[in-house]
């Protein structure tokens, strides 16, 4: 199978190879089309955001208003720092230069002069080799003022790094575009959406780093090409990172679609000791989990995986043996949104720590089945409640696993026993078990 994100290329990620590999080629062809023509073809080919919600990029960039007196931008989103995500650091490391073609072809499609690339604080090492091959890109006149005379255009584009300073909630959209204006990262209220009302106030388009990249190869193969690989609702490949308990954990690019037992067992070596699988997170750590005995025919692509009551996300898959410890996986996952929210909504800001010190009473054997119930209605009342979605990407995880699961949770617990004290009946939960504190 043909790869589109990270073809296999010796030292593709010097600009002379890649432009000895047909680089910068499409971007070529794009300046020579109108920038609507741009925008229906990626339409047309059916791609949709790689960045988690699976939304099409075409449509997203037919929001920017075509008259405006004001800059636009492109936000290039690279924060990466959903637990079970490493994929778009594949992309600064291996194919930098297909990367910033695409946010070429981008910019000029929907009218921005500027972009920027917002990396995750972490990535001090991605940050240095995207920043290099930018710098490359820029002395041979491939952004930049330097566009004119390579091109022949009147278009060119400037491309800015910008590092993020280790907050989760960054890598959402309009937490982005606060943190690049220098503010708080502060998720904004929409309506009003950043077309209309993004950075600095401007029309804006955010897009995620692997969803760019594609860019590229559609106006270069056509947009048919595009959307004949893997589900036609969701064409094209999918860079599935695949971690936990594999033999083979990394990240490996195929097209849409695929089986996930097929991933996991023939393309990421199977699991260790032949054990059994307990639980697969699909998409990243806040996408509803699976039950092993559930994953045979599960097909990874946004509409098969919402059938199946979970979601494609980033791609991210974590594989669980039988041997994991399910309450303690979960009451990690609970700690990093407790941790990462940024405490602007009552609901998220509560009702994650109120989720964390439910799950370790659990672990410490203090809960009793009750406490599983309250567990659902805590998260079932951030969902939906929330600024942003980080409400449900602590809520999902929470909900689904102990729905899932319930089997497997209700053995960590005791009973619910209601005891009588002075012609009233308690729960024992509220007399005998104090909510444990939490522990960081
Ligand atoms: C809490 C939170 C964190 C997010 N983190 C990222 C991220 O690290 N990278 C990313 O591309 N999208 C992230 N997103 C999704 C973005 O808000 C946005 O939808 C995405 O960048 C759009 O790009 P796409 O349409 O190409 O997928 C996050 C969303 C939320 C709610
Ligand atoms: S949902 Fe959580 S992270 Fe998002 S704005 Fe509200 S408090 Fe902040």
């Amino acid at each position: 199978m043909e790869k589109i994100v990270l073809p296999d290329i010796k030292d593709l990620h010097l600009i002379d190879v890649y432009i000895k590999n047909n680089g910068f080629n499409a971007v070529k062809k794009a300046l020579l089309q109108k920038p609507d023509d741009i925008i229906d073809q990626v339409k047309r080919s059916g791609l949709r955001g790689r960045g988690g919600a699976a939304f099409s990029t075409g449509l997203k960039w037919s929001f920017m208003p075509k008259t405006t007196d004001k800059p636009k931008y492109l936000c290039v989103n690279g924060d990466e720092s959903e637990p079970g995500s490493f994929k778009d650091r594949q992309i600064f490391e291996y194919n930098p230069h297909q990367l910033i073609e695409g946010i070429l072809i981008t910019c000029y499609a929907i009218g921005a002069k500027t972009a920027y690339v917002y990396i995750r604080g972490e990535y001090h090492k991605w940050i240095k080799l995207f920043q290099k091959a930018l710098d490359d890109a820029y002395s041979q006149g491939y952004v930049g003022k330097g566009m004119k005379t390579k091109f022949q255009t009147d278009f060119f584009c400037d491309i800015y790094v910008h590092k993020g300073a280790g907050a989760y909630i960054c890598g959402e959209e309009s937490s982005l575009m606060n943190s690049l204006e220098g503010k708080r990262g502060y998720p904004r209220v929409k309506p009003p959406f950043p077309a209309q009302f993004g950075l600095w106030g401007c029309p804006t388009t955010i897009n995620n780093v692997e969803t760019i990249t594609n860019v590229p190869a559609i106006i270069n193969n056509g947009w048919e090409w595009f959307s004949k690989i893997g589900e036609p609702k969701h064409p094209g490949t999918i860079l599935y990172g695949i971690s936990g308990h594999v033999n083979k954990p990394g990240v490996y690019e195929l097209p849409s679609g695929m089986l996930l037992t097929d991933l996991i067992y023939n393309y990421a070596g199977g699991v260790p000791g032949n054990k059994k699988i307990l639980c697969v997170i699909p998409g990243g750590s806040s996408m509803p989990p699976l039950r092993g005995d559930k994953i045979e025919g599960v097909k990874m692509d946004a509409e098969s995986l919402k059938a199946v009551g979970t979601s494609i996300g980033t791609g991210g898959i974590i594989v669980m043996d039988e041997d994991t410890d399910l309450v303690k996986v979960l009451a990690r996952i609970a700690k990093f949104y407790y941790h990462e929210s940024c405490g602007q909504c009552t609901p998220c800001r509560e009702g994650t720590g109120w989720m964390l010190k439910i799950l370790n009473r659990i672990l410490n054997n203090e809960g009793s089945s009750k406490d599983l119930d309250l567990l659902i209605s805590v998260a079932s009342n951030i969902e939906g409640n929330t600024i942003c979605a980080l409400g449900e990407a602590a809520a999902w995880p929470v909900k689904f696993m102990v729905q899932r699961f319930r089997d497997y949770f209700e053995k960590r617990v005791s009973p619910e026993v209601l005891i009588p004290v002075a012609n009233k009946v308690h729960s024992m939960r509220h007399t005998a078990f104090p909510i444990a504190d939490i522990k960081e």
